[in-house]
């Protein structure tokens, strides 16, 4: 069979991302522009300004990937996009480039939900085996689920309340670090000790999980502190949180491992990023003696080059959509 090359194209948050995918395995140029410094004067992602960023960025966005490139626009069988879920308005940027670019040269248009790009950012550098476990960790969500294969996913548990990334968004806002705040209270984590006492998100033995109640002690602890005059570790209550948070997140996989006798996870989101996330994670697959797969940090965050994986298979089912695509802001996997 010949090769196939996916140009995708990717804004749904604070990232404008085109890439060239070969074969739905091998990045032939990846292009990222982010928006982070603009959104952090604000401690967060302004949608408005997101979406004028990603209309001003895409063409020379588009213009970076394709001199990293030596594939031409002639030589790609098809444009895919993120179309859900996302920030509305900079989604919609990116699917009305999308559909522009399949429009003038002539190529197929493929719509890819976000999250599943997320997962097969995996296929870049594994061969995804099946049926395996996949825990979907980034800035909105937190869901296990089993892929039984290519699109074929059954969930078994998610969030009741707010994703993991959220919860670290939040701690880092009351401890000052600045946005995004995964990665600052990764590091000031890695600097402390556990010492603080947290509640336990959901000691139950179910799928789901919890994520609110522990931000919101962490956001009163601080504020009592503050108040009573008292000096707060910070970075104890950072790795407190972390472990916390993190440890719940393996206790949920371990029940996964061990009641579906699956031996191939997956981990996919901003937050599989974390250091403390993947050494943690490594030590409960290698207790079950799991075959565990994490992308590289470049794949980990918001690219177009795992919504190029994603988008190969419906290539091959020839799932195209039409001009009629519009983005949708909220959806889970599958
Ligand atoms: O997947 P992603 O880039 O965007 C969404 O699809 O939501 O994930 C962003 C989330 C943010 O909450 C960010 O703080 C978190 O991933 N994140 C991290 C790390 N790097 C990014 N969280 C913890 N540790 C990190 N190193
Ligand atoms: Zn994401």
């Amino acid at each position: 069979m010949k090769d196939v090359y996916i140009m995708a194209i990717e804004s749904s948050c604070d990232e404008t991302s085109i890439a060239i995918v070969k074969n739905g395995i091998e990045v032939e140029a990846l292009s990222v522009s982010t928006q982070m410094k603009t959104h952090a004067v604000f401690g967060g992602v302004v949608p408005e300004i997101a979406s004028r960023m990603h209309t001003e960025n895409f063409t020379f966005v588009l213009e970076d990937c394709l001199n990293k490139s030596s594939i031409g626009m002639d030589r790609i069988d098809a444009i895919a996009v993120t179309y859900k879920p996302g920030l509305l308005g900079s989604l919609l940027v990116g699917v009305e480039f999308a559909k522009t670019l399949a429009y003038v040269y002539h190529k197929p248009l493929i719509k890819v939900n976000h999250l599943i790009g997320h997962i097969y950012a995996n296929a870049l550098e594994n061969e995804l085996k099946f049926p395996l476990l996949a825990l979907v960790v980034s800035g909105g969500h937190t869901e296990l689920v089993i892929m039984e294969d290519d699109y074929k996913f059954k969930t078994l548990g998610a969030t009741l309340d707010d994703a993991i990334g959220e919860a670290y968004d939040k701690v880092a806002r009351v401890l000052n670090i600045p946005y995004p705040g995964g990665p600052g209270v990764d590091h000031l984590a890695s600097l402390g000790k556990n010492t603080y006492q947290l509640p336990k998100p959901v000691l139950d033995e179910s799928y789901n999980f919890s994520y609110s109640g522990l931000k919101s002690s962490i956001i009163n602890l601080v504020h009592n502190e503050n108040q009573r005059g008292n000096e707060i570790n910070q970075a104890d209550l950072a790795c407190s949180f972390q472990t916390t948070a993190i440890d719940e997140l393996c206790r949920k996989l371990e029940i996964a491992l061990r009641n579906t006798g699956i031996r191939e996870v997956i981990v996919a989101g901003g937050v599989s990023a974390n250091k403390y996330l993947r050494s943690e994670i490594a030590k409960t697959c290698e207790k079950y003696k799991a075959n565990l797969s994490v992308p590289k940090l470049l794949y980990c965050t918001d690219n177009a080059a795992m919504i190029g994986a994603a988008a190969y298979p419906l290539y091959l089912k020839k799932e195209f959509a039409d001009f009629n695509l519009n983005p949708e802001s909220q959806a889970n996997i599958g």
